[in-house]
């Protein structure tokens, strides 16, 4: 039966530790050896990964791959990917070198605006809210130049806010909508210190005004905060070529690929149950780079699913066409990142893998991450539509199988080998490792 405990964050992390598996293990000496089994020997680095959160107990490891070969507008990456999926890697290397060879990846960032709210009510109405707006929006500005004037040096600050009635939907609710460029940050903690800002000023000032009943005066401000939501922090990427280099082998003409690729594009279009697993595989690039190189991947997977719903129906985040002969696949797919602040200047990793991608501003990232979602569609349909997709998946599974069975390393050459001509399945390979192990004792 397990126990609360009060005061927990406030023990030493060892303290933390024994009563973790004091209360929740059988044998809780195994559990303590697996939990320190993942500390870095490195004290200095083991501490900086023990005060990213609150109640560190030990590090979760994720396999750090590479996928090389990417020609992004002419210029050659390898891009790193965190992620556990075995097949992701794997995927994104193929269609990267596919496209290598066709031409690269052509990318642009259409714009980069950020969005942040202050929530309130207030009683009254807008013919009495806005003039009180229109004649505060200036010193909304000037009483947070302490926090915009770094940014606004460097070419970004608040763009814009806006009143917004809000009332049809939700009685007396009102916003303060602002715009933001925040350059190369992600901007998360610059955009909350200006809305709290903000939403210090539009109390303040709406006590003082004499425009006001004295109900009116006492707006009350619900919370404020960014929106994860950036249709307009959006990049394009896209892959072209002459539908007749499609063809890789006699197998499948250019023209029979194109075709059930777009068609397996325009069922995603227009079927939400189809959609959400496309736009699955489109994370799967768009995570595992956003998380190597230190990025909110929350943040990003909540707007992007917003985005893909925007016209009221969960639909694809990838197009594809073929128009005078030329094959287009492409995606515009909004990505709030940031190559400064955050974990990038902390997490050693983050710092390896941004140097790796040449030191991209958050707008080449962006691009690059980009490529990566389209890259993983790409090799997810080119599978699903041509030999499925257990074949290639279960290849990279089999390791995975093999390590459950604790498959030594003659084991694991013997069945790498015999999979290469035979299906994988978790039954085949047990199968096999059972009659490896017999024929092996005779
Ligand atoms: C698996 O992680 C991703 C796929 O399901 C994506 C897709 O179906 O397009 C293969």
């Amino acid at each position: 039966m397990s126990k609360s405990i009060s005061g927990f964050s406030k023990l030493s992390k060892s303290k933390k530790i024994d009563w973790i598996v004091s209360t929740y293990f059988s044998n809780a000496e195994s559990a303590k050896n697996i939990l320190k089994q993942y500390w870095n020997n490195n004290e200095k680095l083991q501490q900086l990964h023990d005060e990213f959160i609150e109640n560190t107990i030990t590090n979760y490891y994720l396999p750090l791959g590479v996928a090389p070969n990417f020609l992004i507008n002419d210029k050659l990456y390898t891009i790193p990917m965190a992620i556990e999926e075995s097949s992701v890697v794997a995927a994104a290397s193929k269609a990267a070198k596919f496209w290598l060879e066709r031409g690269g990846f052509k990318t642009k960032v259409i714009s980069t605006t950020k969005i942040g709210q202050v929530h309130f009510k207030f009683s009254g109405n807008i013919d009495t809210l806005q003039p009180f707006f229109n004649a505060l929006k200036p010193k909304l500005i000037e009483e947070s130049s302490d926090i915009t004037k770094n940014m606004t040096k460097r070419g970004g600050g608040i763009l814009d806010i806006e009143l917004r009635d809000k009332t049809a939907e939700l009685e007396n609710y009102y916003q303060l909508h602002a715009s933001f460029e925040t350059l190369d940050a992600m901007g998360a903690n610059f955009i909350n210190s200006c809305l709290e800002q903000f939403a210090k000023t539009l109390k303040s000032e709406a006590l003082k005004h004499q425009g006001f009943s004295e109900d009116e005066r006492g707006i009350d401000v619900i919370m404020s905060i960014l929106s994860n939501y950036v249709p307009d922090c959006l990049v394009r990427a896209e892959v072209s070529c002459p539908v007749e280099d499609l063809s890789e082998n006699k197998a499948m003409s250019g023209e029979a690929f194109a075709h059930k690729f777009i068609e397996a594009v325009n069922i995603a279009e227009i079927e939400p149950f189809r959609a959400v697993t496309h736009n699955k595989g489109v994370m799967n690039g768009i995570d595992a780079v956003i998380l190597a190189t230190g990025n909110d991947f929350r943040a990003v997977e909540a707007g992007v699913h917003a985005y893909a719903a925007r016209h009221g129906r969960y639909s694809s985040l990838t197009h594809a066409k073929v128009e005078d002969g030329i094959f287009t696949f492409w995606t515009e797919i909004p990505l709030a990142l940031g190559t400064v602040g955050g974990l990038t200047g902390l997490h050693p990793l983050v710092k390896l893998s941004l140097e790796m991608l040449h030191n991209p501003s958050a707008k080449e990232l962006m691009q690059i991450v980009a490529v990566a979602g389209l890259a993983q569609n790409f090799a997810a349909l080119r599978s699903l539509t041509t030999t499925g997709i257990q074949q290639g998946h279960m290849k990279m599974h089999l390791m995975n199988i093999l390590n459950q069975f604790e498959a030594n390393t003659d084991e694991k050459e013997v069945l790498t080998a015999h999979f290469k001509n035979n299906t994988v399945s978790h039954s085949a390979v047990t199968e096999a490792l059972n009659k490896l192990r017999v024929d092996g004792e005779k």
